[in-house]
């Protein structure tokens, strides 16, 4: 059993062939995804996708992308979406100052906004940091009460090793399978095993040898496996561990 901690399947990237793609997730063993909102419109899309898929879960909330856009209407609906019972996380949610779609303030009004829904409604979040550590664990240092992972890491081990003693996840996509991620290697090593989770960020990062390729759920036992040879532990029992990891956040 393999859980991907990271999905985005509402992906318009999958309309045309869902059903298909959602077969092959299930016959890879990946019986449990947790899909992630980017903003109001797809958060919905992610809680369908549980309603209709044993297994499947949701996270709501606003990308940094999606900054300028967020209002307390919009902490509102999110809020109120977090009511069903299928929503396990405020996500994704954070600071990206590669991209910079918005302003480095806007983008933390938005973050900081909804790091206080999670407090509020006691949901761990999933967050985006890209080229923003320093800022990123600054916010999360203002709430000592709200944990969660910080997906897709990018930063130095020294870095995960901050978000550990703070109780944190991080977790790791199929850029662990690319020949030049010296320093995500790094990460994956400094990291205690109970801490790891696993993640696709599909459509986006395929792993090795689908690198370049439209990604899915389906691809997450290559990251796994990549995981485990960096562990010294076999894929099912890396994928074993990923999962328990994954639901203990989650509290699924
Ligand atoms: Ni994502």
């Amino acid at each position: 059993m393999y859980f991907d901690s990271h999905a985005h399947l509402d992906s318009h990237r999958f309309d045309a062939d869902r059903e298909e793609v959602l077969r092959a997730v299930r016959e890879a063993k990946v019986s449990r995804v947790m899909n992630v909102g980017c903003d109001v419109q797809s958060s919905r899309a992610c809680i369908a996708l549980a309603e209709e898929n044993d297994g499947f879960y949701a996270a709501v909330g606003s990308h940094p992308d999606d900054a300028g856009n967020f209002t307390e209407e919009t902490a509102n609906i999110y809020r109120e979406l977090a009511s069903h019972p299928k929503v396990k996380a405020i996500g994704e949610i954070g600071l990206d100052y590669y991209y910079k779609d918005n302003p480095p303030d806007v983008q933390k009004i938005a973050f900081l906004r909804q790091m206080e829904l999670a407090q509020e409604l006691r949901l761990p979040v999933i967050i985006h940091d890209r080229d923003a550590h320093g800022d990123c664990l600054e916010i999360v240092r203002q709430f000592p009460s709200v944990k969660g992972v910080f997906h897709c890491f990018s930063g130095s081990s020294e870095f995960a090793q901050e978000l550990i003693k703070l109780g944190w996840y991080v977790g790791f996509t199929g850029v662990v399978t690319f020949p030049n991620a010296r320093k995500a290697l790094e990460a994956v090593k400094a990291v205690p095993i109970d801490r790891i989770l696993a993640e696709t960020d599909c459509p986006y990062m395929a792993p090795v040898p689908h690198r370049g390729q439209r990604c899915h759920s389906g691809l997450v036992p290559i990251t796994i496996a990549r995981l485990g040879e960096l562990r010294g532990l076999s894929q099912e029992e890396m994928g074993r561990i990923t999962a328990e990891n994954a639901c203990r956040l989650f509290q699924i």
